[in-house]
This record gives structure tokens, sequence and C-alpha cells, in this order.
């Protein structure tokens, strides 16, 4: 059998060719230097059908092979990577083996988010597929960055034909397992409590997460972990995928009759059906995966180098974030130029960095029913130009940032009224609302044409900084006014399309803007919005205890660099809960740090409080951003305490963070035990004298203070001597 090895550091994924042009997955595991094709076997297999050109070979069946790349019509009857329909209406193609070609670097793909890499960091692997009765073609490619254990995966599809085809799905990729026992970690959600992790045995037939929302969304999201049955944190073996991709997407896990595993993700292939004339080629995104035998937690760390070193872009990629003040929680809609200044001038004098004015400052937006669409500046509302706001808030020397939500479009608005065809609505019928707005037609350039320059006045207007980029509704009511035959498979992907064209105009033109993705809080927390925003607000819930939960979640596939996360008012907005100001400001410490709530209610010893938090903060930023991440504990599971710590790479320091959840008469006591330490070394609790080593510190751990009532916090910084 020709085989196919790709190799990192400490992983091997193998491929084979059969006599019969199959392309079959041999292997994806620890590294190995062998073939691998002696595990496969062949067996006249009851009502598994056979391909024409094995002759009587009845022991060949696409139904039971491991394959690399899977596609409907070949005989294979579990679920596909790929499947096509001619324009006569006949399902379904045979992919084969055709040829194979290495070269040095990471490929990139036009017009969607892609892990890149330097030249000597990568490599590229292409393999041809094609089926020219089908009149398809397909290219696998292979992103090998080798001293990061990840392999990416995506597939270029042509159309070879003469006659026009409709892509009914296409994968970027997919994993087929001859054997082995698996659990799932996924991912699910809902708005205010986003990215829960569950995990649960695969078992026989199709389990699936996805989203049909438009937007990669709250309630399930594009990074899922298939584990052996007895992996933990700390041990075991497990892959991650995550999809480079913001809308409709699908991870489909099915266990076969024979015990097989499949495993594969990519768009949607519900409300898809691409249509591929004569000639032309779709690319998929891009699926990044990578394999560990040492537990969750080093497969998280995995994910954390690669979006932080290869996924986000642009001068804030590592470098300290100003910490902000968003006016949101504060003022919500109803503010003034001077109330948004008097915000900025107590949390200047406390050492905040900018000041972010959320929503409400452009057209007549006095109620989310209005104004989306119109942007242009209200200065009735704001006193004056954005400009002359902009220049406040620089005088007292902090930076300046704005909300913007461009997809979307208000009935009650300027913009609907001249171009009521630019929403997303079905002619004759009432469209469905969504916080009262409508979705703008972004599958068409010239609408998203035409926000960008709007937005870029406004930009071009004022000294501004930071971008708040949000989406508060999903797609329905698919009718693109531009298509000659409607088609909503095709408008739901070109809309990911113009969003993410909308993205990078942003991006080169304004290549110093810090721009921070949101979605209704985390509504499009992904790994393709990371390619153009390096952090995202990861939830509209802003109370610390249930935050711990959602970033916990979160942390599995994406940096605390990524994590938007700020200190709000008490009681919270969401849910009533009072914690302590320092409680809020450990848990919004693990994110890109801020507050959102009215500085002038605060008490003298709140104030004091903050001072020192952003102090701290900064401190520590070094290891909260760029030093790795380690879960403690597990909401749900451990009840008494949450806790996480950050560790320097070198091991030099660490940060260890503790939350009491609970509290009880004559309690016994909790120890907390640290991670990623190193071992025969000593460190300094700060502030103290104590000594301790580094084996205790995660062997037996510390104990955690006994105190009246729940929700305390504690920060402990450790510094090996
Ligand atoms: C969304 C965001 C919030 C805020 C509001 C403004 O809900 O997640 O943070 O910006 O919109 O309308």
């Amino acid at each position: 059998m020709e085989i196919i090895s790709l190799q990192t550091k400490h992983t091997t994924y193998q491929m084979g060719v059969t006599e019969h042009g199959f392309l079959v997955h041999l292997y994806y595991g620890k590294k190995v230097d062998c073939n691998m094709d002696y595990l496969m076997t062949a067996y006249d297999r009851g009502f598994s059908m056979n391909p024409y050109d094995a002759g009587d070979d009845r022991t060949v069946s696409a139904d039971v092979l491991p394959l690399e790349y899977p596609c409907y019509g070949n005989g294979d009857f579990r679920t596909p990577a790929f499947n096509i329909k001619s324009s006569s209406g006949v399902l379904g193609c045979d992919l084969r083996f055709r040829s194979m070609s290495r070269s040095s670097g990471k490929y990139s793909i036009p017009g969607l988010p892609a892990v890149y890499a330097e030249n000597a960091e990568a490599k590229t692997v292409e393999i041809l597929l094609q089926d020219e009765s089908a009149g398809v073609e397909v290219i696998l490619k292979y992103g090998i960055l080798t001293e990061l254990d990840v392999i990416t995966r995506s597939a270029v599809i042509k159309n070879t034909g003469k006659q026009p085809l409709f892509l009914e799905k296409a994968y970027s990729g997919n994993l087929d397992f001859l054997c082995g026992d698996y659990d799932v970690l996924h991912f699910y959600g809902r708005h205010g409590m986003e990215r829960n992790c569950e995990r649960h045995t695969v078992i026989h037939g199709i389990q699936s997460y996805g989203s049909r929302r438009g937007m990669s969304s709250h309630q399930h999201n594009p990074f899922v972990i298939l584990a052996g049955r007895g992996t933990n944190e700390d041990d075991g073996s497990c892959y991650g995928v995550s999809l480079l991709y913001s809308g409709n997407f699908n991870c489909e896990v099915e266990k076969d009759q024979y015990q097989q595993i499949r495993f594969g993700i990519g768009i949607h292939s519900e409300l898809f059906s691409y249509p591929l004339q004569p000639g032309n080629i779709f690319y998929t995104p891009e699926a990044a995966c990578a394999y560990t035998s040492d537990g969750l937690g080093a497969l998280s760390r995995i994910f954390h180098h690669l979006i932080r070193s290869h996924i986000c872009r642009g001068i804030w990629q590592k470098i300290p974030r100003p910490v902000l003040i968003n006016n949101w929680e504060a003022t919500y809609l109803d503010f003034t130029g001077d109330k948004i200044v008097g915000i900025a001038e107590k949390a200047a004098a406390l050492g905040v960095e900018m000041m972010v004015l959320d929503d409400g400052w452009f057209g007549d937006r006095d109620s989310d029913d209005r104004a989306l669409g119109d942007w242009t500046v209200n200065e009735k509302k704001l006193g004056g130009t954005l400009q002359s706001l902009s220049k406040r808030i620089h005088d007292m020397g902090m930076k300046f940032g704005l909300w913007i939500e461009p997809e979307m479009i208000n009935e009650n608005s300027r913009l609907y009224r001249e171009h009521p065809d630019w929403a997303l609505v079905i002619p004759g019928r009432k469209p469905v609302r969504g916080r009262n707005q409508l979705v703008l037609d972004y599958s068409r350039r010239e609408i998203v044409d035409y926000i960008f320059e709007r937005i870029s006045e406004v930009l071009d207007s004022a000294q501004i900084e930071y971008i708040k980029m949000d989406m508060n509704r999903g797609l329905s009511d698919l009718f693109s006014a531009s298509l000659q035959y409607q088609n909503a498979g095709k408008t739901m992907h070109d809309y990911v399309l113009g969003v993410y064209h909308f993205l990078e105009r942003l991006i080169s033109r304004y290549p110093n803007l810090l721009i921070e993705g949101c979605a209704g809080g985390g509504g499009r927390f992904d790994a393709g919005m990371l390619y153009y925003t390096p952090q995202i607000w990861c939830s509209d819930d802003t109370d610390a205890i249930e935050r711990i939960r959602i970033q916990h979640g979160t942390s599995f596939g994406y940096p605390i660099s990524a994590v938007g996360s700020h200190v709000s008012a008490v009681p919270n907005e969401q849910t009533g809960r009072v914690t302590d100001i320092h409680t809020r400001a450990v848990v919004a410490m693990a994110g890109s740090f801020g507050y959102e709530l009215d500085l002038n209610l605060l008490s003298k010893v709140e104030m004091e409080a903050i001072k020192k938090q952003i102090q701290d903060f900064k401190r520590y930023w070094h290891l909260i951003h760029n030093g790795d991440y380690y879960r403690l504990t597990t909401p749900g599971i451990d009840t008494e305490v949450a806790a996480w710590n950050f560790t320097a790479q070198d091991q030099s320091e660490a940060l260890l963070n503790i939350v009491s959840l609970d509290t009880h008469c004559n309690s016994p006591v909790t120890y907390v035990k640290c991670k990623g330490l190193d071992g025969n070394a000593h460190y300094q609790l700060e502030g103290t004298s104590q000594l301790i080593s580094g084996n205790a510190l995660m062997e037996i751990g510390i104990p955690v203070p006994i105190v009246s009532g729940e929700y305390h916090a504690w920060q402990m910084h450790f510094i090996r001597l």
C-alpha cells in the first residue's frame, strides 16, 4: 500500500492508498515510525456492497474502510464528509486517489481565515482525489505545524465537468478510527451561559453538535474534543478539532456497526447547497486538529498557543491591551457626552486606559428598535462631534473605543427606508425579528462595501483605537435579492464571506485598531473570528460566579487572551448576585481585563481596590496572557472552590487564583493543588517569607482559608527561588 505519513514532533498522521485507489485513514496519534497498514483487515461483510472494480472480491467495501474524505455514492452508508448533486439531480460520486505533493510553508485560503506560520515552521501536503465521470476534483490540504503538534485540514473542490453541480456537503475534515472507546467533550450553551463543557460516551448512531443560525452560536461551539474513556486533565489520549468558521457548522460523531468511529466537521450540510459552475472552485473553511497523550489540559494549551501565535494577527496579538471601561451596563442607551466624560474621568484617575462608548451614539438610537444601519454620529446626544468627545477622553490620557453592529438594520432607520431590499426578507412574507432588528444581506458585496464606507467615515472623523463589533441576532428569511434563483445554502455561506471581507478591509485600512468581537456576548466565539479580532466579549453574563463556568468551558479551546471579561456592578445586572469587588476582579483577570459599571456609584474603598487591581493585572499580564493556563477544578464537580493557575513557560513563577463557592458551619479545609510548576524548585509566596517546594504545591497543595460567607477570592503569586 502506498503510505502518506505526516509527522509532527510528538504525533503521526498516516494515510494509505488501497489497490483500488481509496484513500484510507490508517492512524492518528502518538508518534510512530512504521507503516500502519497492518491494521487493515478485509472480510466479506453482509450488506456492505462492493465497488465494481473489485470484481469478485467481496472483501472490498467502502462501507467499512476507514476513509480519509468519505463521500456519498460509493457504497459507504455512514455519514459522509462530501456529497454533490448534478444539475439533473443525480446524487453522489466516487472519489479516488490521483496524486500527492509536498511543499514547505503553510497554505492560506482565499477569503477565509487560516492558520499561518513561517515557511520554516510548517509544511503543506496536497492530495488530489477525483471522480472523472461526476466531473469533480477535490484537493485535500494538510498544514503541518511540526513543533506545535497541529495538523490543519481543508478541501478545495473544483467542478471539472461541463454542467453546473451543487455541493450538498463539503466538510473541512474527517477522522475515521478503526477501533477505540471514546468520549466526546462538546460545549453547549445559551445566551448568557455559553460553552458549558459536557462529556459523554460515543454511542452507536450519530451524535452531532452544530448551528443553523448563520453564526457559530451561543448554543454549540465549533470546537470539539474526542477523548479516550479514561482521559483526564493531566493524562490520556485526546484529539481536539477547532473549525475556523463563524457561520453554520456541524460536527458529527458516528459509531458504526463494527465499532469504528467517524468524526467529521465543517459547514452544516442542512441549509447548504452551493452551486458550482464548470471550472469554478469552492474552498472549505479550515479545521485545526491536535492530538496529545498528556490529557485535556495539554490539549488546551496547544490550542491556546496555536490561536495566540498562528491565528490572531496584528499589533495587539501579543502586547498588553488597554484596560478598558465600557459604559453599557452603566448607562445602557441613556447617556450624554458629559456623562461619558464623567465616567472616563473617574476611570482615568484609577489607571483605566481606555473609554469604550457602547451602543447608542449614532442615528436616533435611544431605544433598541431603531437606527441600526444609520452610521452617523448623534451630535445632539453627545453634545458635540465624535472628535470633540474623543479629544476630551484623550486629553485625560486615555484611548477611545466605539461599539458598532455593522451587519444589522432596523426597519425604523433611514437606511431601511431607502433600501428595504438590503435586508434578508422574503418578499410577501413578514420577516422574523430578533431584538427588533433584521439582518443586512452581507452575501452582497455592494452592501458590505457601503457599510464599510460609512463606518470608515466615522473612524476617520475621530481618534478611535478600538472597535467592539457586535451581532445581535441569527439569520433567517434567507432570500437574497441579488440571486437569479433563490438558494438559502449559498446565501448562508456567502454571508460569512461578506463578514470576513468587511473585517479584512477594516484591519488592512486600520492596522493599529484593536477589534473585540461580540455577538450578544459570546455567540460568535470561534477561531475564525479570532483571525480578525484578537479578543471576543465572552458573555453578556457578567456575574463573576456564572463567569467561572463560562470561562472554564471557553478555556478548553481558546486562550485567556481571547476572553473579553469585565468587572461589573452588584447586585449583578443579570443574576442579582452580590460578590465582592476583589472576587469580581480575580475572575475578570482571567481574560482581557476591563470594567463595565458606573464608577460614580462606588465607595472610596472600592475605588482604591480598583486602583490596585489594575496595577496587579499589569504586573501579572505576562503570566495571564502569555503563560500556560491550568484548570485546577471543574464547575459542578468541585463545589467548594473554583481554582486555576497561570505558570510562566519557564516555570519561574505562577499565579494561583481561588474563589470559594460555598460556606458551611465548622467546615473542613479545602486544599488546592497547583499544576505546571518545577517540582524540584522552591517557590516563595509573594508578600511572605514562606518557601514551598514545587512538588508540595502540586502534590498536596495549599489550604484555602475558612472565612464566613461565600464568594471570597485569593490570588497568590509564587516566585521560584
Ligand atoms: C450586545 C452586547 C452587549 C452590548 C449590547 C448593546 O448585547 O453583547 O455587550 O454591547 O449588545 O446593544
